[in-house]
């Protein structure tokens, strides 16, 4: 465990402009969320509606301004702690919840090996989602046992994350409006999904969270494409 003493904790470094998001996921937000996005935000309502996280308070990483991010889900919670790093987000997450109390912390929980750690450690009694930010995060390529150390700092918590596992910039054969089939692997989701000689990344995130909850399609944007995985960790009963 770090010491809060010898060791502060990693503090997120506010930006308007990131691969993940800032004004880009701004704009695109504004044009697409009722359009190309409707039928994923839809899935992602379903997900957010079966997750029984037995809490009064909330920790979500990488919010952005919650576009994806259903009302009736959040006031679910007394209290909503929001790891956010593009002021923007912040400001539109609360307009658009204007009755939830929502505060925001400063904790940069995907910053080297111990910002699990630190995430477990500051969040004790709360359940933690992570919103679309896990496939985006460096850290995953850059260690291999970063994903292990997620899951082993936060087995004693309620979590769960929904992520991208794969992209790409020409069209799923998956279908947008129904979940996915469950996928064994990532190699089978990427044939099933898209056909050769399509270039599909891989976001080094499939079976994140331990288990897989659901898959959906994501129509991004018109030349964007990715299939998000969804999953829920419960702890055994006993250790919560
Ligand atoms: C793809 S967007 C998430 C979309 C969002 N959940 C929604 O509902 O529209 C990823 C978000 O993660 C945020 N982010 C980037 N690095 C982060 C970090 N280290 N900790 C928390 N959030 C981070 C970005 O600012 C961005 O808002």
């Amino acid at each position: 465990m770090p010491d809060a003493h010898a060791d502060p904790h990693p503090k997120l470094r506010f930006h308007l402009l990131d691969d993940s998001g800032g004004l880009g996921y701004h704009l695109r937000a504004l044009r697409y969320r009722r359009t190309l996005w409707a039928p994923f935000i839809t899935q992602v309502a379903g997900w957010l509606s079966t997750w029984q996280a037995p809490t009064t308070h909330l920790v979500i990483v990488g919010p952005s301004a919650g576009y994806t991010i259903d009302a009736a889900f959040l006031q679910r919670f007394d209290r909503i702690t929001i790891l956010e790093p593009d002021p923007l987000a912040r400001l539109i997450l609360r307009r658009r919840f204007p009755d939830l109390r929502i505060e925001h912390g400063e904790l940069d929980c995907l910053s080297g090996r111990e910002g699990p750690q630190w995430l477990a450690r500051l969040y004790p009694g709360a359940s933690l989602l992570f919103a679309n930010v896990l496939g985006q995060t460096p850290v995953l390529a850059a260690d291999p046992r970063w994903a292990d150390r997620l899951r082993t700092a936060l087995q004693a918590h309620h979590w769960a994350s929904w992520h991208d596992v794969l992209s790409a910039t020409t069209p799923s054969l998956a279908d947008i409006d129904r979940p996915l089939e469950p996928a064994a692997d990532i190699t089978a989701l990427a044939t099933r999904c898209w056909r050769w000689p399509t270039e599909v990344s891989d976001h080094d995130s499939f079976g994140l969270v331990g288990r897989q909850d659901g898959l959906a399609l994501w129509h991004l944007s018109p030349a964007q494409w990715q299939i998000v995985e969804w999953g829920i960790h419960a702890p055994e009963s006993g250790a919560a």
